[in-house]
């Protein structure tokens, strides 16, 4: 009874102390947000002691699961021998790491750089496609996201995320292939090429002719897992760079295995971009962000730069040791695998419930879109919220994204078991069967 109280306390003072000090721009999930202070694997444990099953790691981020063994281990090690050099020296694990990142790299890939995060690396990577191409504007998807700073939120296309507008005059953004909400009405055999079109007809329209570079994320995470559909890629490729621009491809989210099959999102399209942006998984929560580039275009960077913390041993340890063992695992086989399963299940609670009105992602990326009618597609934020909870009633965690938050996201660890893939979905059914 004293620890059951001492612990109610504890989580009630952390929830009190976070409304007195810290800014409310971030807003935790739930009526009664959760404080977590324990994790392993895919399972977190509250401060008053309940487990729950973690199927959205963080935002995608702790995809080996909460403190991967080996991980844990390196880190410890390495916070015990150096902790920072800043980039005027070297060290030993940011180099290994940028190896290892060169070796799954999508074919001509080879060059890092770090930062501290995918806001970062995206606005590293549009700084580099600039200077290669000695030219200013930038295209963009609707539906899209690129971080919190000034310009990566110019390049965000999702009302809630960008209060400020959009305060960069060099960023336009294309429409979105979002197939669920098609602008073009069936047959929708020819949809990726009529998308793509809108990407040269923004050129043309919208631009000087002459864009430095077209950014786009493979799976829009924060617009509610859009999926393109086949053919999208190629074309986009095609287009940008007959105009002379580069394509950028962010993988903050559907990266290293993440989307089944592949090491890369994009990789399912055989498409190899100019630049990739990459962060969330790449260090399993430690703070990393990474643009990787070719050998010709990480030459054309003009002066001089540096991030203070960007390869930090710590961080680059830790990503370097979580790529170790997404080799060994081999995470892309994995999330192919559970991600049939997770795909079934979705789908059938789909049948059994008329407000899923879509159901769709790839490997262990996967999302539900909720309405409020199949015929209307009217987005359902509610219900969305109804779920979130009743899944924490339930003991499992879920994510929340679209522009209206009417998507469900749900994105377990990559080293799930097939057992814990089917505990979700149980306690996702139960979840469901909360909401009215
Ligand atoms: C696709 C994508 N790009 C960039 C970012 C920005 O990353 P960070 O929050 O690490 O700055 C995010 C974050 O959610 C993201 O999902």
């Amino acid at each position: 009874m004293g620890t059951t109280t001492a612990a109610a306390e504890l989580a009630a003072s952390v929830r009190q102390g976070y409304r007195d000090f810290l800014i409310p721009a971030a807003p935790p999930y739930y009526k009664e947000p959760l404080v977590l202070v324990e994790g392993s694997g895919s399972w977190v444990t509250d401060a008053e002691g309940r487990e729950y099953l973690d199927f959205f790691c963080g935002i995608l981020t702790t995809g080996l699961g909460h403190c991967q063994p080996d991980v844990v281990e390196r880190v410890r090690e390495q916070v015990g021998r150096l902790g920072h050099t800043s980039t005027l020296y070297l060290n030993e694990p940011m180099v290994s790491a940028a190896r290892r990142l060169a070796g799954i790299a999508p074919k001509g890939l080879k060059k890092t750089f770090f930062t501290n995060s995918g806001t970062e690396a995206v606005e590293t990577a549009i700084m580099m496609a600039r200077m290669h191409t000695g030219r200013d504007e930038v295209i963009a998807l609707r539906y899209g996201y690129s971080g919190r700073s000034s310009l990566s939120t110019s390049l965000t296309a999702l009302g809630s995320w960008t209060p400020l507008g959009h305060s960069a005059p060099f960023i336009t953004h294309a429409p979105s292939p979002y197939c669920y909400r098609c602008a073009f009405g069936p047959p929708h055999d020819e949809c990726a090429e009529k998308y793509a079109k809108q990407l040269e007809e923004v050129i043309v329209t919208q631009t000087s002719g002459k864009p430095a570079a077209f950014i786009a994320e493979t799976i829009q995470g924060a617009g509610g897992y859009i999926v393109p559909p086949p053919g999208y890629y190629q074309r986009v490729a095609e287009i940008i760079r007959k105009y002379g621009g580069l394509l950028i491809i962010d993988e903050v989210q559907a990266a290293f295995g993440r989307t089944g099959g592949k090491w890369f999102g994009i990789e399912h399209w055989d498409v190899v971009p100019d630049i990739m942006v990459m962060a969330k998984t790449i260090a399993n929560g430690f703070p990393l962000g990474a643009t990787i580039v070719t050998d010709e275009i990480a030459g054309s960077w003009q002066g001089k730069t540096i991030s203070t913390f960007g390869g930090n041993a710590i961080s680059t340890a830790a990503m370097d040791t979580t790529l170790e063992v997404m080799e060994r695992e081999n995470v892309p086989a994995r999330a192919e695998k559970l991600g049939k399963i997770l795909r079934a299940g979705l789908e059938k609670l789909q049948q059994a419930h008329a407000w899923i009105g879509d159901v769709r992602g790839m490997g262990l990326m996967q999302g539900m879109e909720l309405v409020e009618d199949r015929k209307t597609k009217e987005p359902s934020p509610k219900k969305t919220g109804a779920l979130l909870e009743a899944a924490k009633t339930e003991g499992l965690l879920i994510g929340s994204g679209g522009l209206y938050g009417h998507v469900i996201r749900i994105a377990p660890s990559l080293l799930s078991t097939e057992e814990e893939i089917a505990e979700g979905l149980e306690r996702l059914a139960r979840a469901c069967r909360r909401v009215t």
